[in-house]
């Protein structure tokens, strides 16, 4: 919870200086509670390409307040704390996609939102985990390499048969952490649950879902469902929307919880300070900025945002 001073100076600060606040559903209650939109990725991309604010104060990692300022470079991009960045947005090798380019006349490569900005350069179409299957599909290419994500991109080779996608060794330390044998222990304690994951997870966590989808899916899921107990399998900061969305639904998470640190770092006091100081801009160099936003739009028309 925040104490009212901070939320009335936030909000007579965004008037002042005609400032929104995205967060991710990742990012603590606090910030949640603070923002104008919550969402996932893909939400967040597309409030940040359409928001008349002058400036954008983001509450997630990294390449989210990148893609904020790739899609919209004439606003001022905020992050509370701009070392809140993602692992798996870089776990892509050196060279790696020029060789594969040069191995596959073919190719298109297919990036996961989470990832630099310097990936998406080399990128012919970014993906969010909720339009990921639809984009891929909808490709005329037949070899994809998938970059950065293998557990998103084995999902997608699951429900796009036809294509053959290439993995790359990169996956998300807070899904990949989540621990099957504690998973089916939580099955065995609540035998009615149903069991939600985000598809960043491995697979034999993947194997035991009743649904998988990314975080606002998996929120909706929960939302319109008429079961009343769920093991949730994502980052933990969505039981906030959760509860919020049905205070009389149980949610269960595996024992060691799904907390992703630089997400956590996005704390009230820290939008606050940048409200205040207009400190921590995001910068992204013109021809970075140019060769990232062609993905980012590919991916906007194709998923029909
Ligand atoms: P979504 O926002 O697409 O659900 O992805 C989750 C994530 O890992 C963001 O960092
Ligand atoms: Fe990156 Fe995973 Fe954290 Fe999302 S939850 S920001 S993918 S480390």
């Amino acid at each position: 919870m925040i104490d009212q001073k901070t939320k009335e100076r936030v909000e007579e600060l965004k008037r002042q200086k005609n400032a929104v606040i995205l967060a991710h559903y990742y990012a603590p209650r606090e910030a949640q509670e603070l923002a104008d939109f919550v969402g996932d990725s893909f939400y967040l991309a597309k409030i940040a390409q359409k928001t008349d604010a002058r400036m954008i104060v983001l509450c997630g990692v990294g390449f989210m307040g990148e893609s904020a300022k790739i899609l919209n470079p004439e606003k001022k991009v905020l992050m509370p704390e701009p070392a809140a960045d993602c692992p798996m947005a870089h776990m892509v090798a050196e060279g790696k996609i020029a060789e594969m380019r040069a191995r596959y006349e073919d190719l298109a490569v297919v990036c996961y939102i989470n990832s630099t900005a310097a990936l998406k350069c080399q990128s012919d179409v970014c993906v969010t985990s909720s339009n990921a299957v639809k984009i891929v599909r909808a490709l005329p290419n037949r070899n994809i390499f998938f970059i950065p994500d293998r557990n998103l991109g084995r999902f997608v080779a699951e429900q796009v048969p036809e294509k053959s996608i290439i993995l790359n060794d990169g996956c998300c330390p807070v899904h990949a952490d989540i621990d099957p044998v504690q998973l089916a222990e939580l099955k065995r304690a609540h035998p009615d649950a149903v069991v939600l994951a985000h598809p960043e997870c491995e697979c034999a966590v993947l194997a035991h879902a009743d649904y998988i989808g990314s975080t606002a899916e998996l929120i909706a899921f929960a939302r319109t469902s008429p079961a009343d107990s769920f093991i949730v399998c994502t980052e933990d900061g969505v039981e906030f929307q959760l509860k919020c969305d049905s205070p009389d639904k149980n949610f269960y998470f595996p024992k060691r919880r799904p907390c992703c640190p630089d997400m956590k770092r996005n704390t009230a006091a820290g939008v606050l300070h940048v409200l205040e100081t207009e400190k921590n801009e995001i910068e992204v160099a013109q021809e970075v900025q140019q060769g990232a936003l062609r993905p980012l739009e590919k991916m906007l028309e194709l998923a029909g945002s």
